[in-house]
């Protein structure tokens, strides 16, 4: 069952029941100001940090659940209705979302008033746009009451909801008449405000959240509301809100547009206050002037939606399949621009409190991202890199506000440090700056200890070869990619974190991942060295790639796949030997994907994936799950059967096989593995799957699940990386390349008509690629035949005809 539409020429999720399964949020915003909008307008706003700066209130947990936001409430003489239909549930004679590239619009109708409501934020402001359009469609007149209402957050969302000895007396606002500013600690020692203002005359407003509610009553029958009259409420202490009262007359026809603006701004030290000891408001007022000029909020969208022409335009595909079309040239890069942006730390699932700017979550984003904005990768590679430490090791997060290393997640992931590898070579593929390799970067942002970027990546590889364990293979610390395969840990404690307690000192657990990562990122760090006159260097590695592979085959392979890893007794994990857990997806995809082992071992390999991890969604994490807890695993085998780590479809990794079979050459099976989870080709089960149609949740619920293929945690995960880096270049196959780009489609039976459009360092390709059992794997490059898949550019060269023929 479906609860919208895809409307691709206008780059939109349109759903049509506001009670979608679960909340179908959006996020606005790009560049440090932030906002998630759900489907009926429920969410919050944050500036750089979702813990430390949380503008307004979001209840976790909440019943009924998505119960806070920015709500409006509309009242004729007969009823009170939300145009986003929460919190009041009153019946809409129409209702739509629109959930578009930076920008949620809902519309909808009641009683021949229609409403269009836009949210958006424009490009490098603080500042959330929401802009209603009313209309009285009947041919009388119309009077109309309209409520807004927003909560503030006092900054700190994890205190906001804990510390309420304190909170309950510091909430303190400024009412100047439109605007309400809430400034709660702003006295001493903080700096910053926020605001909420309309641009009409309003009648009345309200920011104590008890006195606008009534005595326990909810945001479903708000007195002001019901009684429809403001009582003027000035918060002190208890909970701020901001809600302003207006009267719109509208004669039959007439149409009228109100624009609300939530800011942010923060004031120097010095010119905190005004004349008067209130908040000195020059800069909100200097927004607002700005925006209250209607033509300047349109000029601002049609800026914002330039932008994502502009940004997803480097990559573009017009095929015979529309599934994919959608995917490749919308959904899959509009995903990758919130998990660059928010890491792992903000969504309906990650709370925006706990979890920072990860640093292998991050590396494998600007593995998608960075054709996107690539400045930007830049400047997080040098972020992630200065919270490494010179042994090569690094903090596993860092807080986007300081960008300092987590202290409390500390280190001891030993996957981590290569990823580094991994995104810096992706960065130089795709632009050719080796310059980068240059830039002096400090270890664990300590003065004094900068060294060029070359070295971090040096440091990272020498990090691995000097954590080897008894069969040659990396040491694995508390956990590789896997998080919660915690092979060191030994955890009896319960509420004890699985990641950070104490690994116990005879672990000398190994992992066949990480073994796997270093073949492939290690070769890809000899390709850098080479350009980079570092021929020892080189040399060394090299020589270093092939023990491990040796190693790999002689201890990581079990027969009829890869293992997993070596417990800290030396025992198999992830073998026909073991009764639970016999196999594991990430070895048989990144061993595959590192070349690794005879092709008839990767055959091999893969058909055991097929045979054991296959379900209708994709492939699960591990066959079969854990039915009990091991302690000498970890958090795997707490998990129910199959959920999270333990057998659901952990969609991250599902493109690692789809890439490995591309790599054997079987397009159709690769093909057949990306659209079991592509988003686009699973709209129509939204009642099973439940969360949003259009972007990847990072688990699908294995067989041995009660829910089987419901999906959770929707929004941040690597998948939007690794999915689209598999369809890209890999199906597809346009590669970027350190000397060019390389043009490698493996193409499954039912795509006959492709045209790929890429830029690519300053220069546009057009690629066709065509069918043609006689000319199948040769190339014409502006109309000369070509012998090689890589096209090295010519800087004189501006654009790239290419035909190629599979
Ligand atoms: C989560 C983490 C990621 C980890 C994965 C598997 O998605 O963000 O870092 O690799 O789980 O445990
Ligand atoms: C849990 C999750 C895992 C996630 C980790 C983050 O272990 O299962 O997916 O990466 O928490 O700390």
């Amino acid at each position: 069952m479906k609860y919208g539409h895809f409307d691709d020429s206008n780059k939109e999720y349109v759903i049509s029941h506001p009670m979608t399964p679960t909340p179908w949020i959006n996020y606005l915003g790009n560049h440090g100001f932030y906002g998630l909008i759900s489907q009926i307008g429920g969410g919050y706003t944050f500036y750089e940090d979702a813990k430390l700066r949380r503008i307004t209130r979001y209840r976790y947990n909440q019943i009924p659940t998505d119960y806070s936001g920015r709500f409006y409430y509309l009242r004729d003489e007969q009823d009170i209705w939300n145009p986003g239909f929460l919190p009041m549930k009153t019946k809409l004679d129409d209702y739509k979302c629109r959930h578009g590239m930076g920008y949620s619009i809902i519309e909808s109708k009641k009683n021949d008033v229609s409403t269009s409501l836009k949210f958006f934020i424009p490009l490098d402001e603080y500042l959330e746009i929401h802009q209603m359009v009313i209309k009285n469609e009947s041919d009388v007149d119309k009077k109309i009451d309209l409520y807004s209402y927003t909560e503030w957050n006092l900054w700190n969302a994890v205190d906001d909801q804990t510390n309420f000895q304190r909170n309950l007396n510091i909430g303190e606002v400024e009412i100047d008449s439109q605007t309400i500013y809430h400034k709660t600690e702003y006295r001493e020692r903080r700096n910053h405000y926020a605001f909420y203002h309309v641009n009409q005359d309003i009648c009345g407003y309200d920011t104590d959240r008890a006195t606008f509610l009534g005595l326990y009553r909810g945001l479903h029958e708000p007195e002001v509301v019901l009684n429809n009259k403001s009582k003027q409420s000035v918060a002190s202490g208890g909970s701020p809100i901001a809600s302003h009262h207006l009267q719109i007359n509208l004669k039959p026809n007439e149409e009228k547009t109100i624009v609300f603006l939530l800011g942010y701004v923060e004031n120097d030290d010095v010119d905190k206050f005004d004349e008067l000891n209130q908040i000195n408001k020059i800069h909100a007022k200097k927004l607002i002037s700005k925006y209250s000029d209607l033509t300047k909020i349109e000029q601002a969208f049609r800026d914002l939606k330039e932008y994502w022409e502009k940004t997803l335009n480097k990559y573009q595909v017009d095929s015979n399949d529309d599934k994919l079309n959608r995917m490749v040239n919308i959904w899959h890069q509009y995903q990758l621009m919130a998990t660059f942006n928010l890491s792992r730390s903000a969504s309906y699932y990650e709370s925006g409190t706990g979890r920072g700017i990860g640093f292998r979550d991050s590396c494998q984003d600007i593995l998608g991202f960075v054709h996107m904005v690539p400045e930007k990768t830049k400047e997080r590679l040098i972020d992630l890199a200065s919270i490494q430490f010179k042994d090569g090791s690094t903090y596993h997060q860092y807080q986007p506000l300081t960008k300092m290393g987590n202290a409390d997640i500390g280190t001891g992931f030993n996957d981590d440090p290569l990823w580094l590898v991994a995104a810096t070579s992706a960065y130089i593929k795709e632009t050719g700056d080796y310059d980068i390799l240059n830039i002096k970067v400090p270890f664990n942002n300590e003065k004094g200890t900068e060294e060029p970027l070359f070295n971090h990546l040096k440091a990272s590889i020498r990090f691995t070869l000097s954590h080897l364990g008894p069969h040659g293979l990396p040491l694995i610390g508390r956990a590789d990619w896997n998080d919660c395969l915690n092979l060191n840990c030994f955890s009896e404690e319960p509420g004890e974190s699985f990641q950070t307690s104490e690994n116990k000192s005879f672990g000398r657990a190994e992992s066949v991942f990480i073994a796997g990562m270093f073949v492939k990122y290690g070769l890809e760090y000899v390709d850098i060295c080479k350009r980079y006159q570092k021929e020892d260097e080189a040399a060394y590695v090299n020589a270093e790639i092939e023990k491990m592979k040796t190693h790999t085959k002689t201890f990581g392979w079990d027969d009829k796949w890869f293992l997993r890893a070596y417990d800290a007794f030396g025992h198999k994990v992830g073998s026909n030997e073991n009764q639970e857990g016999k196999i594991y997806v990430e070895p048989q995809g990144f061993c595959v994907m590192a070349d690794i082992g005879s092709k008839s071992q990767q055959e091999q390999a893969l058909a055991s994936v097929d045979q054991y991890l296959k379900n209708d969604y994709g492939v699960e994490l591990l066959y079969p799950p854990y039915t009990k807890y091991h302690i000498e695993l970890g958090e795997i085998s707490s998990y129910p059967p199959g959920y999270k780590e333990n057998g659901s479809v952990f969609n991250h990794n599902n493109p690692w096989i789809v890439i490995a079979y591309t790599m054997l050459d079987k397009a159709n099976e690769a093909f057949d593995i990306y659209k079991r989870n592509a988003p686009a080709y699973i709209e129509d089960i939204s009642d099973i799957h439940k969360t949003e149609p259009y972007v990847y949740s990072q688990t699908i619920a294995g067989r041995s699940a009660k829910n089987y293929g419901e999906a959770k945690n929707s929004w941040l995960t690597g998948t939007a990386a690794w999915t689209y880096i598999a369809m890209s270049q890999h199906i597809l196959g346009i590669r970027p390349h350190f000397d060019g780009l390389e043009i490698d489609p493996v193409i499954p039976s039912h795509l006959d008509h492709i045209v790929i459009k890429r830029q690519f360092r300053n220069c546009n390709f057009e690629i066709k690629i065509i069918r043609d059992e006689t000319k199948k794997g040769s190339m014409t490059v502006n109309g000369k035949t070509y012998d090689r898949k890589l096209i090295v550019i010519d800087k004189s060269i501006k654009r790239y005809d290419v035909i190629a023929y599979v």
